[in-house]
């Protein structure tokens, strides 16, 4: 295998560019293809029969470009379809979910772990059976925060409205007294400053990008994989509808400009 094969990252639209962001970061010398399915998004909303249909579609898609490692930056993807991805792959497949649970789980002391997620993904219950996974004794109270998605979007990352809705969203949690909070979704990193003030210094905070970030570099690591010495990385950034919603919020997302981006139809 040739190690400077990109690495596929794919979201339902733009927030997987945090992932991509904390990639950048931790794996300077990696090309990497993202697809973001703007013309589709949001996904969690949607059944989780569409939700695999179209997960199906964007790993068949970045499989044709060569990819060498797959991630599935998408946490509601992660939760429904993480298997019809996996079976499709020659090439290993990460996924957000994993990651996050065994942070999230090292890292709290009380034992009581709270998850945000999209519907979807908390309807599917993965991140409670990837948590209970590494322990059983945790205890887990999850919250569905589908107004986020929206907000995040709409840049309103501090705004009053966001964060009355977050406080909503958070009360259930904080009465069970979590130590720690998880951000089961692409979005919520760019909430973090809010989160973390309505939660308080004692609750742990938990991005799943850095975590996929640590997991991808050693799988890279382990598997001898890593395009050293690559001072020019390529980033290719494609997406399913016109990219000028992509491209305006995508590099507050992204942290910076983008170099390329593509439109492709699936
Ligand atoms: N990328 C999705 C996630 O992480 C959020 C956006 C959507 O609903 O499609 O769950």
């Amino acid at each position: 295998m040739k190690n400077d094969r990109a690495i596929g990252v794919f979201d339902s639209g733009v927030g997987g560019l945090t992932v991509v962001r904390s990639l950048m970061e931790r794996l300077p010398s990696e090309n990497i293809i993202y697809f973001g399915d703007t013309a589709r998004v949001p996904y969690g909303i949607k059944s989780v029969d569409t939700i695999n249909r179209y997960a199906s579609q964007i790993t068949e898609f970045l499989l044709k470009r060569d990819v060498k490692l797959l991630i599935v930056a998408c946490n509601t993807m992660a939760a429904v379809a993480y298997q019809t991805i996996k079976d499709l792959s020659d090439v290993p497949v990460l996924e957000v979910i994993e990651a996050s649970a065994h942070n999230a789980v090292r890292q709290s002391r009380a034992k009581v772990i709270g998850v945000i997620g999209t519907p979807a993904t908390i309807n599917s219950n993965a991140y409670a059976r990837a948590i209970r996974h590494c322990d059983k004794t945790i205890k887990i109270y999850s919250q569905a925060c589908p107004l986020f998605v929206p907000l995040v979007e709409e840049g309103l990352f501090e705004h009053e409205a966001t964060n009355l809705i977050a406080r909503e969203y958070l009360k259930p949690l904080m009465a069970e007294k979590i130590d720690t909070l998880v951000l089961g979704c692409t979005h919520y990193p760019l909430l973090k400053p809010l989160l973390q003030d309505i939660a308080g210094p004692e609750v742990t905070l938990i991005d799943s990008a850095q975590a996929m970030a640590d997991i991808a570099a050693d799988l890279i690591a382990k598997q001898k994989i890593a395009n050293d010495g690559n001072d020019h990385p390529d980033y290719l950034f494609c997406v399913s509808d016109v990219p000028y919603r992509f491209q305006a919020i995508g590099e507050k997302f992204l942290g910076r400009k983008f170099d390329r981006v593509e439109v492709v139809n699936l």
